[in-house]
């Protein structure tokens, strides 16, 4: 990771070295906290950032759900990533908004501790690698079930909830394997360990519904819209692992794993094990729209 200058801290702009919180931060000890992953491009007309306004909705969502004070407007968080990309001078990269509680409270309640907000902005290219985009990942069904409904939050960004993640993702690493497939504790599929999964047969795509434990994600949602103006059907529905392994096609999709083919799971090709021509699709669609290489959704590139 590349360090850029400025980290926009509890509404200031902080030198990036200068930007620290207490070892003894509530978020710190119990994962009390809320997070985004944004993505900005250097598109057609300038630095565009991908639905900015929507991650910031999403964020203050997350922290509803998850009791955290959102001290601040999405106006203002919206304001404060473009005005940090520009005195970074980024033209593309990604934005990591976090708000978590701080110090006060030792204790399992947090109230009585302060509350931050911080967002800072770096370079950063694909997630899953060049190859991984361009030819497919390799990716495991996980030891590891997605976090419970009934447990925790699986559709709000709690930095808590991103344990299951790490575990998930280290294990699928240690084992050779690009990425994890989540199942959630009914065994049927979640989502990647940072991504949405779909699911190609026959034409029709498959995607699990938020019921099943998956994040409701803004490139999930753009790419359905994207396909769906496009012609295809796409259709929410509960995946077993025999989907994957019968699917002609699989991708997942993430702000920070953009559109990415699947050639392999649990060491069984998908299709002939190259990207299908659906997945090639939606890359298109993904990548000229994020662009703005395609005059696609102009309301989703916010300029800086
Ligand atoms: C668990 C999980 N699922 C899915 C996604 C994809 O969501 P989005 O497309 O909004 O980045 C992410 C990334 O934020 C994630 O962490």
């Amino acid at each position: 990771m590349e360090a850029t200058e400025y980290i926009w801290m509890d509404g200031a702009l902080v030198p990036w070295n200068e930007a620290q919180v207490h070892v003894l931060s509530h978020g710190l000890h119990y994962g009390t906290g809320a997070f985004e992953g944004i993505r900005a491009y250097d598109a057609v007309d300038g630095t565009a950032v991908f639905r900015l306004t929507d991650h910031m909705k999403r964020l203050a969502r997350s922290c509803k759900a998850l009791d955290i004070p959102f001290e601040y407007t999405v106006e203002d968080l919206v304001e404060a990533s473009k005005e940090l990309l520009r005195v970074n001078k980024l033209r593309s990269g990604y934005i990591r908004p976090v708000t978590f509680f701080g110090t006060g409270s030792m204790g399992l309640n947090p109230a009585g501790a302060t509350v931050h907000m911080v967002i800072a902005a770096w370079e950063w290219g694909t997630y899953l690698g060049d190859e991984g985009v361009a030819n497919g990942i390799r990716v495991a069904v996980s030891s590891w079930r997605r976090i419970g409904q009934n447990a925790f939050m699986p559709n709000a960004k709690g930095t808590g909830g991103y344990m299951n993640s790490v575990l998930a993702k280290t294990a699928a690493l240690r084992a050779g394997y690009d990425e994890a497939l989540l199942l959630n504790a009914d065994g049927l599929l979640a989502e990647g360990s940072g991504e949405n999964l779909f699911v190609v047969r026959e034409g029709t795509l498959y995607t699990p519904p938020t019921s099943a434990g998956v994040l409701d994600g803004i490139t999930r949602n753009s790419v359905t819209q994207l396909l769906e103006e496009d012609g295809y059907t796409i259709k929410e529905s509960a995946l077993t692992r025999t989907d994957l392994y019968y699917a002609d096609e699989v991708f997942l999709t993430g702000t920070a794993a953009e559109v990415t083919p699947v050639r392999e799971i649990d060491d069984r090709p998908v299709g002939d094990g190259k990207p299908g021509p659906v997945t090639r699709r939606a890359q298109e669609l993904f990548m000229g729209t994020v662009t703005g290489k395609l005059e696609l959704h102009p309301e989703w590139r916010e300029y800086i």
